[in-house]
């Protein structure tokens, strides 16, 4: 059987209650086109959440994730959010180590990767970013850069990766409008897989690996043709649910 597909959104600090409410009733109205080989998981802001995972229960195979975790448990950590409360309320993925918070929270490999067996530990599905700046792949620094970021899980003993997910994510094409072509993104999806194979083969058959940074309907297609690519963490793209609808039947 042909591998899965994953389209996830990313909302970023966007949307409201009731723009929410409008993708979910879209989504719902078109369940019949999406296909059972694609997941779909929208990550929408924190406060919207708990009435998202009520939202999704009318649409067949659309799951919950969230933007960030924290990498304790519990405790006096203002403003931050536990994996098991993000558990409690029907979010089954969370993304990691985005590059948005590297660099604007200052998050180091270190915290990422605390945050990521913090969320594997409560049940949830991690989907770790990896990806480098422009200057870095001008400098050819991108496969140390990626490498390095999975480094830094994998020291933690390949098992991490049971049931979690990667997104190659290249800082310099998120918002910007400039994808990474196929070709570029599928030589660090096949270094990631290879890397990832020096551990453990199986898991790296099987590892989920998207792509993202200015995913749209009109790209996607070739980016999903790559042997390597495994579906897509969206963006921008994400808050129009016809776009997300349709990149994720490109996936197919
Ligand atoms: P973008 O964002 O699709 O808007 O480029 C992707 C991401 O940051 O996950």
């Amino acid at each position: 059987m042909a591998k899965k597909r994953t389209i996830a959104g990313n909302w970023k600090m966007h949307g409201s209650k009731a723009h929410l409410k409008e993708f979910v009733t879209f989504m719902a109205n078109n369940s019949a086109l999406l296909h059972e080989q694609v997941d779909t998981i929208l990550c929408p802001p924190f406060p919207y959440l708990d009435a998202a995972a009520t939202l999704f229960k009318d649409v067949k195979g659309l799951k919950l994730g969230a933007q960030d975790v924290s990498a304790h448990q519990e405790g006096a950590f203002t403003g931050q959010v536990a994996a098991s409360m993000l558990s409690e309320v029907g979010c089954q993925y969370v993304i990691v180590g985005h590059s948005e918070r590297r660099q604007f929270n200052h998050e180091n490999d270190e915290l990422v990767a605390a945050k990521f067996i913090a969320a594997k530990a409560a049940g949830l599905t991690p989907i770790l970013c990896v990806g480098e700046t422009k200057e870095q792949r001008m400098s050819e620094l991108t496969n140390s850069v990626v490498i390095g970021q999975l480094q830094a899980l994998l020291a933690h003993g390949v098992a991490v990766f049971d049931n979690a997910m990667i997104a190659y994510e290249p800082i310099w094409a998120i918002g910007t409008g400039l994808t990474a072509t196929p070709e570029q993104a599928q030589a660090v999806h096949r270094l990631l897989r290879e890397t990832l194979a020096e551990y453990d083969a199986t898991l790296a058959k099987s590892m989920p690996i998207l792509y993202g940074g200015s995913v749209k309907a009109t790209n996607a297609k070739g980016l999903f043709a790559m042997p390597d690519i495994d579906g897509a963490l969206v963006g921008g793209a994400s808050l129009s649910a016809t776009e997300f609808l349709e990149i994720a039947n490109a996936a197919i």
